[in-house]
């Protein structure tokens, strides 16, 4: 059997593609376990930069959750289901390393939930975006509708949550859903072009722009405090002080993640 996630490192991005094409890479439980361990992978192994999840084939990021797997559920069940979703989606979220998507097709339900709980987003101009939950007498919950709303606005999410229509990659730029619209055979090429630059910085300095930016959206926390916080915390660093030092001296950092 094929498996459900394909992995490559090189130069420190990590390539995660999903890999059901011929069910247009639907998340059923094996791929969100598969996921899972990817992300302890992630959070511990040191040659691991940062990270794109992708989907393969030229069709689909994502399809959503796996439908097959629904009718068969329990009311229990499907809201363990949709609390073990959450969870693997705030470890992305939370990653202290970029994580990116780049979404070369569909990325519906659980697909779009998958891609906007990732750091930010680039598209091919056949990605297609939307919560279509509602067609199927349900609605997203792996963090849909509360990071729709983030992303997009509440106007604009309320429409798309409720009525299940998708919108395309220019509208999906229009509204800062993503950040980029490239050729499909460039996704990748663009985000390793950005992960490239974000590599070259501080490490601490980077894990701490993703703690500070979650903590808008995060009501336990002062996003303020958490800032005054995590910029002490960068000048514990060797790598503050480099940076510091190179600016002064005119050169360029190299900083080591010290
Ligand atoms: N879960 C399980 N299987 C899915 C799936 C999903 N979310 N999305 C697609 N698939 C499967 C199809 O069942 C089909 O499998 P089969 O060949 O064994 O019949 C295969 O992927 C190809 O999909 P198909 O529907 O034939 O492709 P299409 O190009 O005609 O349509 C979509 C593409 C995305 C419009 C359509 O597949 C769709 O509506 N998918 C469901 C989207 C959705 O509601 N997602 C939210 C789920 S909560």
């Amino acid at each position: 059997m094929n498996p459900v996630l394909l992995t490559q490192l090189n130069d420190g991005i990590y390539t995660i593609t999903l890999n059901r094409p011929d069910k247009l890479n639907a998340l059923n439980q094996d791929v969100l376990k598969a996921l899972d361990a990817e992300l302890d992978n992630i959070y511990t192994n040191p040659d691991i930069r940062t990270v794109i999840i992708t989907g393969a084939g030229p069709k689909a990021f994502v399809a959503g959750a796996d439908i097959s797997e629904f009718n068969q559920m329990s009311v229990e069940q499907s809201r363990q289901m949709a609390k073990r979703g959450q969870d693997l989606f705030f470890r992305i979220e939370r990653s202290p390393k970029p994580i990116v998507a780049c979404v070369n097709g569909f990325a519906l339900g659980g697909g779009c939930e998958l891609a906007m709980s990732c750091h930010f987003r680039i598209a091919s101009p056949n990605a297609l975006f939307g919560q279509p939950e509602v067609n199927l007498g349900i609605l997203p919950g792996y963090g849909g509708t509360q990071r729709l709303v983030q992303l997009i606005g509440k106007g604009r999410a309320m429409e798309l949550l409720m009525t299940g229509q998708t919108i395309d990659a220019a509208t999906a730029l229009q509204y800062g859903l993503v950040n980029y619209v490239v050729p499909q055979e460039e996704l990748l090429a663009k985000a390793t072009a950005l992960l490239g630059i974000i590599q070259a910085k501080a490490p601490a300095a980077i894990a701490g722009c993703i703690t500070c930016a979650n903590a808008v959206f995060d009501e336990s926390q002062n996003g303020y405090e958490v800032e005054v916080n995590t910029f002490g915390d960068c000048f514990d660093t060797q790598d503050r002080f480099e940076g510091v030092t190179a600016f002064l001296e005119k050169r360029k950092p190299v900083f080591t993640g010290k």
